[in-house]
């Protein structure tokens, strides 16, 4: 299974998603492929956001190796699932959509954790360290509920 994660500007909200899933899949031996885009190409080439590489090692991830890319037409073909970090990336993301197959393959990741609620993982750009942490640790439950919905974990 390939599975990409998508936000704005590829530093804060992807980067972060694709970070705790590499390290699950890592810890459980799991075999997914993960990588994360942006929608924009504000920050193409840049490593994540100073303050979600510093806060992550508090949550024991690591994602300085990461650097920041746009979302592209072919991800479509690269990647069985497409998670969205907020409605307005999964709008952007459905209009380079091509066929119903590559619309199906894109999905809140939120609704992992909250099915069918459509909420969205909030922007932290503009936020303190707090609302950084907040983030860290909706996606550390999304991606738990994302393995647990699809039995590739079982809970302690
Ligand atoms: P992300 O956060 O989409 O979670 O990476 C943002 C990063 C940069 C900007 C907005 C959101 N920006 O406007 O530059």
């Amino acid at each position: 299974m390939r599975v990409l994660m998508v936000c704005l500007g590829n530093i804060c909200r992807s980067p972060m998603a694709d970070g705790w899933l590499r390290h699950k899949v890592k810890l459980h031996d799991l075999s997914i492929e993960v990588d994360s885009a942006g929608t924009a190409n504000y920050h193409v080439g840049e490593k994540p956001d100073h303050r979600m590489r510093r806060l992550s090692q508090e949550y024991g991830v690591s994602i300085d190796q990461l650097r920041a890319r746009q979302f592209s037409v072919a991800d479509f073909d690269n990647y069985d699932i497409i998670f969205a970090m907020d409605q307005n990336n999964e709008q952007n993301i459905l209009r380079l959509a091509r066929t119903e197959n590559d619309k199906q393959k894109v999905k809140l990741l939120l609704n992992e954790l909250h099915p069918d609620q459509d909420l969205e993982v909030p922007d932290p750009y503009y936020g303190t360290d707090a609302n950084f942490k907040e983030v860290i640790e909706l996606l550390d439950r999304a991606t738990n509920a994302f393995l647990l919905n699809r039995q590739l974990i079982t809970k302690q």
